[in-house]
């Protein structure tokens, strides 16, 4: 078992495509460290170069305390498990997991015993003698995850593993991922494009964009501590609403579209220096009732969708959208124009309905327009 550490570490591509930029991270033994990013950002390339399947351009990466950069990939004592887990066909589910156990010309009984413990903790000691092609694709995943298992690596590495099953099979093997991950206890590298799959398996989260780390932290930390605005629409879905809003010292208010909200003592301090910024709030922050010391904003809605214990709500006002800082004009993920609300219980609103839209100031998040970066 051991730690995983990358040292300024950039990768440059023939070609000339700087895909990973000075990345520096740190996963402890143990650890499981979720990568997540949109499509291209570099999860796959930092993968590839932790496994010795691509080359580091500059920077140091270290297994525990040896440096790996010049070291072929069966030298970095390492499993993985890709997207596109082919099962050899001809072979059966033992067979299949002892495979990298019989190369390394193992005891036969070695290895029998290592392919009975590794199917005992993935629950498939009744599909052994199967052939890949009887198996569902929730068996075929466990078995792909047998192969890394058996071989008792000092760390994983899993690049989007779950995303040929279905939505329901992967809420299920996400669950036992992470199970089987702190059974084992070695540090572990996931990568993911699915917010959702990062903040539910990661000890910590690492985000990025375009070869940069934007932020590495728990996903506690993420949700409530985002960096920018980038990462708080990142995290969370239906994405944080932001909203274009000015601050009017003079009435101790913020100014969003035609409407002006009193501020609360706290969160006038914290735009003390500021004029122009980002009003975030989570759809999950709006509530109907008129609560003491909560603010308000009058919104129409446009769309309901019930869920039978809440509503998503879908609304409109005269503020200018915002976009996640770096986002391109049509990654926003909502086709209404990036507003919504989710409102607890069933009924309580509907289409074209005026309604003020209360929420807390300290759920509130506050990002400087011109750069989105997070107020203090
Ligand atoms: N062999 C290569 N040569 C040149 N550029 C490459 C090569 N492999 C990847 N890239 C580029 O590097 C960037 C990062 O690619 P990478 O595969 O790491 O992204 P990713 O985050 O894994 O994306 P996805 O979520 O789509 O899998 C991309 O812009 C990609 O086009
Ligand atoms: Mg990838």
């Amino acid at each position: 078992m051991a730690s995983i550490t990358l040292e300024q570490v950039n990768k440059v591509y023939p070609g000339g495509y700087h895909a990973i930029k000075d990345l520096n991270l740190e996963i402890a033994d143990g650890e499981l460290m979720v990568l997540v990013g949109p499509s291209g950002c570099g999860k796959t390339t930092t993968l590839r170069m932790v496994a010795g399947l691509e080359e580091v351009t500059s920077g140091t990466l270290r297994i525990g305390d040896r440096v790996v950069n010049g070291l072929e990939p069966k030298e970095r004592d390492i499993a993985m498990v890709f997207q596109n887990y082919a099962l050899y066909p001809h072979m059966s589910v033992a067979e299949n997991i002892g495979f990298a156990l019989r190369l390394q010309n193992l005891p036969k009984s070695t290895i029998a015993q290592r392919v009975h413990d590794a199917s005992e903790i993935l629950g498939i000691t009744d599909i052994l003698n199967k052939k890949p092609r009887q198996l569902s694709g929730g068996q075929r995943q466990r078995v792909a995850m047998g192969r890394a298992i058996v071989r008792e690596p000092s760390i994983f590495l899993m690049d989007e593993p779950l995303s040929n099953l279905d939505a329901k099979l992967r809420v299920k093997m996400r669950a036992e991922v992470k199970l089987i991950q702190e059974r084992l206890g070695v540090a572990t590298i996931y990568v993911t494009h699915d917010q959702m799959e990062a903040m539910t398996l990661g000890d910590r989260v690492a985000v990025l964009r375009n070869g940069e780390l934007l932020q590495c932290t728990t996903p506690h930390d993420l949700y409530f501590n985002p960096v920018d605005t980038f990462v708080a629409t990142f995290i969370g879905s239906p994405a944080m609403n932001l909203l274009e809003a000015v601050v009017d010292r003079t009435s101790a208010s913020l100014v969003v579209g035609s409407q002006k909200i009193a501020l609360s003592d706290e969160t006038a301090k914290r735009l003390a220096g500021a004029t122009h910024v980002t009003l975030g709030i989570r759809p999950e922050h709006f509530f109907l009732e008129d609560v003491p010391n909560s603010a308000g904003l009058v919104a129409e809605v446009k769309l309901v969708e019930e869920l039978g214990y809440e509503q998503m709500v879908h609304f409109d006002l005269d503020a200018k959208i915002v976009r996640g800082h770096g986002e391109s004009e049509d990654a926003t993920n909502d086709i209404y124009g990036g507003r919504t609300a989710r409102i607890a219980g069933s009924g309580e609103l509907k289409q074209r309905d005026r309604v003020t839209l209360h929420f807390k100031w300290s759920d509130v998040y506050l990002f400087d327009a011109a750069t989105g970066i997070a107020l203090p």
